[in-house]
C-alpha cells in the first residue's frame, strides 16, 4: 500500500482557526485564493469548531462523487439554513425518510414533458422582462433576472404572481430572503456564544423568516381557496395530491410548507445568476454574441414568438449557458462526506464524517481536465468535444441522488429568456463593468447595469 500523506493546512488560531481570514461578504472566493496557491488539487482549513478539506482536483473530486462512499452532509451552512427551509429538499438530510418521499412525489414535475407544460407561463414572464426592457434605456441586469426567474418558479410552480416587473422595488420576499441567507452564513463563521449574544441581529432574522412563513402561507391558502383542483401537476398540485409510489404516504403541511420555500429559493436565485453571468460573457465575447444573434435571427426571425419546440432547436444559446455554468458557477461549492474512514488519491486520508468541499470554480478551470481554462470556448459543448471531457470535472448542478432536481426546468427558463432577449434587443455596456461578486448562498454579478435598444430601432 502507498505511503499516507498529509493534505496541506491552513492552520490558524486555536478556537476560530482561520475564521478571521475569511471575509464576510466573498468566503468563496477567498477559499479559490487559497486554491491557486496550492496546485496540488486539495487543502486543509481549521474553521471555528470544524476542520474542512477543500478539493478541487478532478481525479480526487471523482472518488468523492463515488456514491457508495460519500454522501451530502446537513452541516454548516446548511444545517443553519435549516432555519427557514426546514425539511425542505435542499437541506433534507438523506437518511430522513421524508427526503426519498418528497423526491419521488417531485420527480415527475421535473421531466421534459411538465417543461413543455410550463412554457406559456415561462414566456408569459419572460415577455414582462421584455416588456420592461423596452422601454428602458438601461438595466440592472442581475436584479432583472432575479424579477423573471422569482416570477417564473412562483407562477409555473404554485400559480401564484409576484407581478415583479410592475414594481420599481424588488419584492419584500427578496429582502427578508436576502437578510435571512446573510444571517445564516455569518453564523456559519462565528461562534455558538456570538450568534446567541447578537439578540438583534436574531431579532431581525426571525422576523425575517415569519415574512418569507407568512407569504409561503399565502401562497398555500391562495390555492386551497381556489377550490382544491385535484389533479393539478405543477409543484403545488403535487404536493397537495400525490401520494409517494413506493411508500403510498403524502407531505404533511409542515413539510408542503419547507418545499414551498425551498422552491422559491433554491428556483430563482441560481438561475437568475447564470442569467447575468451569460450576459457578461455574451459582452466580454463579442464573437460569441453575433453567432448568437444569427442563430436566433434564423430560428426566431421578426417577431416570430418563440414555442417550446423552437426553443429546443436552439444550440449555441444552451452552449453559452453551459459554458457561463463552467467558469462562472452560481453554486461555487458542494459539501460531501465519507461513510466510513478512507483514504483519496491513494495517500490523504479522510476521517468518516469529516467535511469535504468541492470547490467548483477551481475544478471547473482545471488544467488537467480543461485546456485553456481561462477563456471563455462554447465549443467545448459541441458534442464530439463534450464527450472527451473528464467526467468528473463540471459539476454545476451537483452529484448523484442529491444533484439538482431543478436542472431542466433552470436550463428551459434560461434559454427562453436569453433567446428573447437577444431577439429584441442590442446589448451593450459603455461603462465596461469589471465583474464584482456578491455572495449569499450563491454568487452573482453585484451592480451590473447594460445599455438596452430594440434592434428594430438600432438597425
Ligand atoms: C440542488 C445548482 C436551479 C431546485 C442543487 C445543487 C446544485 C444546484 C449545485 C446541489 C446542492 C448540494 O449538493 O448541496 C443549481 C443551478 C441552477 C439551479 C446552478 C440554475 C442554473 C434550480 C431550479 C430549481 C432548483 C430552477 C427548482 C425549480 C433545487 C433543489 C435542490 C437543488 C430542490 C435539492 C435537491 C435534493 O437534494 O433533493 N441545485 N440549481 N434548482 N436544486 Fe438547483
Amino acid at each position: 500500500m502507498a505511503q499516507l500523506a498529509s493534505v496541506p493546512s491552513l492552520r490558524g488560531l486555536p478556537v476560530v482557526g482561520n475564521a478571521l481570514r475569511v471575509p464576510r461578504d466573498r468566503p468563496s472566493a477567498y477559499f479559490e485564493e487559497v486554491a491557486a496557491r496550492h496546485p496540488g488539487g486539495l487543502y486543509r482549513m481549521e474553521l471555528p469548531g470544524r476542520s474542512v478539506l477543500f478539493v478541487y482536483d478532478p481525479d480526487l473530486v471523482a472518488e468523492l462523487c463515488d456514491e457508495s462512499r460519500f454522501y451530502k452532509p446537513v452541516d454548516a451552512p446548511l444545517s443553519t439554513v435549516r432555519d427557514f427551509a426546514g425539511d425542505g429538499l435542499f437541506t433534507a438530510r438523506g437518511d430522513d425518510p421524508v427526503w426519498g418521499q418528497a423526491h419521488r412525489i417531485l420527480l415527475p414535475a421535473f421531466g421534459q414533458r411538465s417543461m413543455k407544460a410550463y412554457f406559456p407561463q415561462m414566456l408569459e414572464v419572460a415577455e414582462a422582462l421584455a416588456a420592461k426592457w423596452a422601454r428602458s434605456d438601461e438595466v440592472n441586469v442581475p436584479e432583472d433576472m432575479t424579477r423573471l426567474t422569482l416570477d417564473t418558479i412562483s407562477l409555473t410552480g404554485f400559480g401564484y404572481r409576484f407581478d415583479s416587473f410592475r414594481s420599481a422595488e424588488l419584492h419584500p420576499f427578496l429582502q427578508s430572503m436576502g437578510n435571512a441567507l446573510t444571517e445564516a452564513m455569518a453564523r456559519n463563521r462565528q461562534l455558538p456564544f456570538v450568534t446567541r449574544v447578537k439578540r438583534r441581529a436574531d431579532e431581525a432574522y426571525r422576523a425575517d423568516i415569519a415574512r418569507m412563513r407568512e407569504l409561503v402561507d399565502e401562497v398555500i391558502r391562495e390555492r386551497r381557496a381556489a377550490g382544491a383542483r385535484t389533479g393539478e401537476t405543477d409543484l403545488l398540485g403535487l404536493m397537495l395530491d400525490a401520494a409517494d409510489p413506493r411508500t403510498g404516504e403524502r407531505l404533511s403541511d409542515a413539510n408542503i410548507r419547507d418545499q414551498v420555500l425551498t422552491f422559491l429559493i433554491a428556483g430563482h436565485e441560481t438561475t437568475s445568476g447564470l442569467l447575468s453571468f451569460a450576459i457578461y460573457n455574451l459582452l466580454r465575447n463579442p464573437q460569441v454574441l453575433a453567432q448568437a444573434y444569427a442563430e436566433v435571427d434564423r430560428l426566431l426571425p421578426g417577431d416570430t414568438v418563440p414555442t417550446y419546440e423552437t426553443i429546443m432547436k436552439l444550440d449555441v444559446v444552451p452552449r453559452i449557458l453551459d459554458e457561463t455554468l463552467r467558469i462562472w458557477s452560481p453554486i461555487p461549492s458542494i459539501g460531501l462526506a465519507p461513510y466510513e474512514d478512507t483514504v483519496i488519491g491513494g495517500r490523504y486520508p479522510v476521517a468518516k464524517g469529516s467535511k469535504c468541499v468541492v470547490l467548483l470554480p477551481p475544478l471547473h478551470r482545471h488544467p488537467k481536465a480543461w485546456e485553456r481554462p481561462d477563456e471563455f470556448d462554447i465549443d467545448r459543448w459541441l458534442p464530439e468535444n463534450k464527450a472527451a471531457h473528464h467526467p468528473h470535472a463540471y459539476k454545476p448542478f451537483g452529484n448523484g441522488e442529491r444533484a439538482c432536481i431543478g436542472r431542466q426546468f433552470a436550463l428551459t427558463e434560461a434559454r427562453l429568456a436569453l433567446a428573447l432577449v437577444l431577439q429584441r434587443f442590442a446589448i451593450s455596456d459603455p461603462e465596461a463593468y469589471r465583474m464584482e461578486i456578491k455572495q449569499t448562498l450563491t454568487v452573482k454579478p453585484d451592480n451590473f447595469t447594460v445599455r438596452v435598444r430594440p434592434r428594430r430601432a438600432a438597425e
